[in-house]
């Protein structure tokens, strides 16, 4: 089923650059008597990357799987593109330009390189009557579209198991990329690599931005996340406590606000 778009807003061109890509307006989410999300608003824009960060329960997976088409928002609205939208499956999402890619990620591990790139969207020859895989099509695309992003592989035919976590991070970023998606979530990308695994993650994500995509980049590090990100927003048992400009804030305070929560870190700067 195609996405539902509603309430058509005329885009304003002198806006286009600052305009928000998606937009979660008021959402709300319960399941049964836990409310995962209350009243949250969130704006993504093209060419920023936004930090969502939150203690365990805070409701950052929930808010995802609402931008993803996962779940439907019990209360509130998306808009993608200045329209509205409602997903009913995560390919309405997908339709869209909105890839997510999670830490476990979904590669085929005994599949070339190229073959998990191009997963379900396969090149084709003819020989004769036969439809064959265009293999070198395949592989050359494949190291290209990495190269294009500082990726470097030995052989797009080599498999997928002898890759690193970090590596295969890359895989899934420059996949999103060369397939013109506009939203790239990374649900805690870094959380199983080493200290330079992580940096050539960050270094991706990097260069993601600067093509304009928009990236969400949710972490329980938030080491990881300050540097690379435009802005950061902080849940809080299903509320937006903060949503802050990086200079706005340093990693240290907001260190102080995730680990002791925000009223009581407002609390104490008052007292001071
Ligand atoms: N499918 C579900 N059924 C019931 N409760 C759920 C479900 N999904 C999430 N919750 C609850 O909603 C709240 C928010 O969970 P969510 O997974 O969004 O948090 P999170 O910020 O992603 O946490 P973590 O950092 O541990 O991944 C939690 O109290 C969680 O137990
Ligand atoms: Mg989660």
């Amino acid at each position: 089923m195609a996405p539902v778009m509603r309430d058509s807003v005329a885009p304003n061109h002198a806006e286009q650059g600052t305009a928000p890509l998606m937009e979660g307006i008021c959402l709300c989410k319960r399941f049964g008597k836990v409310t995962a999300l209350e009243g949250v608003d969130i704006v993504i824009r093209r060419g920023e990357v936004t930090g969502l960060v939150g203690d365990n329960g805070a409701g950052k997976s929930t808010l995802i799987k609402i931008l993803t088409g996962v779940y439907r928002p019990d209360e509130g609205e998306l808009r993608f593109e200045g329209q509205r939208v409602e997903f009913a499956s995560p390919k309405d999402a997908r339709r869209l330009g909105i890839e997510t890619v999670y830490q476990d990620l979904a590669l085929i591990e005994n599949m070339s390189i190229a073959r998990n790139f191009f997963l379900g969207a396969e090149p084709q020859r003819k020989v004769g009557i036969l439809n064959l895989l265009d293999v070198r099509k395949m592989r050359l695309v494949t190291e290209e579209a990495l190269k294009d992003i500082g990726i470097a592989v030995r052989s797009a035919n080599d498999e997928v198991s002898v890759l690193s976590g970090g590596e295969r991070q890359a895989i899934a970023i420059g996949r999103t990329m060369h397939f013109g998606g506009k939203l790239l979530i990374l649900d805690e990308p870094t959380s199983a690599l080493s200290v330079h695994e992580t940096n050539k993650v960050l270094t991706y994500i990097d260069e993601v931005r600067k093509r304009g995509l928009a990236v969400i980049f949710i972490t329980h590090n938030l080491y990881h996340v300050y540097p690379v990100a435009d802005r950061i927003v902080v849940l809080e048992h299903g509320r937006k406590v903060g949503d802050f400009a990086k200079d706005e804030i340093s990693v240290d305070e907001l260190v102080q606000i995730v680990s002791y929560g925000a009223q009581r870190v407002a609390r104490s700067a008052r007292q001071q």
